[in-house]
């Protein structure tokens, strides 16, 4: 299988090159820093209430502090010493994620309760969270540009995130690239045989999010949230929402070498939700035309 790529820009998915590729371009792109240096501004009162209103503090750092410690075990079994390395940095970089969360839950007051249930450091789990990943660096790319755009937050708090979006489109990037690479050298060598898996890996991880979604709107501070943010959400339609994702997602993955491959299942499904999206809404429009010649003759 050959990730396509124009000229003799191709590598062959699953050998050795593509293995040197994914694991030191990812590797040499990794960024020392320490969140505890950076410069976490003062917040006016509307920005704190905002920020604590945001219901996903506790789920992130879950997520963060629970991949860093699953990965990190997981990276001791591999027994290729560059792809260890390259777990080993990704584990770090996922436990720096939640060490920046834990710097903004401090300096904040948010109010968070994590409860990191145990994961076992098996390559079903690394699988499970690299699929996850894919999903929610999407929705995250989009959900950011567009809270940045609405200036939701200052821009001298939402610019520090930049960075570690930039780190969660190298992991999915990685990530890709190493479950093809892995199953290779497990012999699923045909485009169906990667497909497969790939397929039936992205269903699981929606339905995590899904439900993970329907959970989190269980909360009570659902009219509170919308006082807070009504204004800056009033224009958002779900066509806006997919496009932002899109776009966003584009735009990280342009950094990338073009003979890696890239997370595609979900910019896919996106790219046709939106031009359904997009049709319904010239529908729509359409049908209100009408009407409003009607008012005025
Ligand atoms: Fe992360
Ligand atoms: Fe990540």
């Amino acid at each position: 299988m050959k990730q396509l790529a124009a000229g003799e820009l191709t590598v062959h998915i699953g050998s050795d090159e593509h293995k040197e590729l994914f694991c030191r371009s990812f590797i040499d792109s990794h960024r020392p820093y320490d969140p505890r240096d950076w410069p976490w501004p003062d917040l006016d009162e509307m920005s704190l209430a905002r920020l604590r209103a945001i219901p996903i503090w506790t789920l992130a750092l879950e997520v963060e502090m629970g991949a860093g410690v699953m990965l990190a075990k997981f990276a001791k079994h591999e027994p290729d010493p560059l792809v260890r390395e390259a777990l080993e940095l990704q584990a770090y970089e996922e436990d720096r994620h939640g060490r920046i969360l834990q710097c903004m839950v401090d300096r904040y007051a948010l109010k968070v309760e994590p409860n990191v249930p145990p994961q076992e450091p098996t390559r079903g789990a690394f699988i499970d969270f690299g699929y996850n990943e894919c999903v929610d660096s999407f929705g995250g790319f989009g959900i950011f540009r567009l809270a940045r755009d609405a200036r939701i937050l200052p821009e001298a708090l939402t610019s520090l995130f930049v960075r570690v979006l930039v780190e969660e489109a190298r992991h999915i990037v990685f990530f890709v690239n190493w479950v093809a690479w892995d199953r290779y050298r497990r012999g699923l060598r045909g485009a169906i045989l990667q497909a497969l898996p790939t397929l039936l890996s992205y269903g699981a991880a929606v339905m995590r999010r899904v439900k993970g979604g329907a959970e989190m709107q269980g909360g009570d501070n659902g009219q509170d949230t919308l006082d807070l943010f009504g204004d800056v959400l009033k224009d958002l339609t779900p066509a806006r929402f997919v496009r932002a994702c899109i776009e966003e997602n584009d735009r990280y993955m342009a950094a990338f070498d073009p003979r890696l491959l890239r997370p595609r299942v979900i910019p896919a499904l996106a790219c046709f939700a939106l031009a359904l999206l997009e049709s319904i809404e010239r529908i729509r429009a359409a049908f209100r035309k009408p009407e409003r010649r009607s008012t005025t003759g």
